[in-house]
């Protein structure tokens, strides 16, 4: 797992998984299941077009902090679900 890219802001809670087809092709489909497996209370997490960085897949965005992973794997998951529990519950 890589470090975010570029943090800004935005209201709502979600996670969202790229699906498009260089995401797929990359593991997105278990990046997305893997998050499924672990769901927040009050957080979306969503399947979702490509979001432009394509060839860095998967791709992973956190809202509302608009937080950016890439290369995520399904075993980096629940680390990354524990690094922002506190402020996706908030
Ligand atoms: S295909 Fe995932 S960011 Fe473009």
């Amino acid at each position: 797992m890589t470090q975010p890219l570029t943090p800004q802001s935005d209201s709502s809670k979600c996670i969202r998984v790229c699906q498009n087809r260089a995401c797929r092709k990359q593991g997105a489909a278990k990046v997305l299941a893997a998050f499924e497996a672990r769901l927040i209370p009050g957080v979306t997490v969503s399947g979702c077009g490509c979001l432009g960085q394509c060839g860095n897949g998967p791709i992973v965005l956190v809202l509302p902090e608009r937080i950016w992973y890439r290369g995520v794997r399904p075993h980096e998951v629940p680390l990354l679900v524990e690094q922002h529990q506190h402020s996706l519950k908030e």
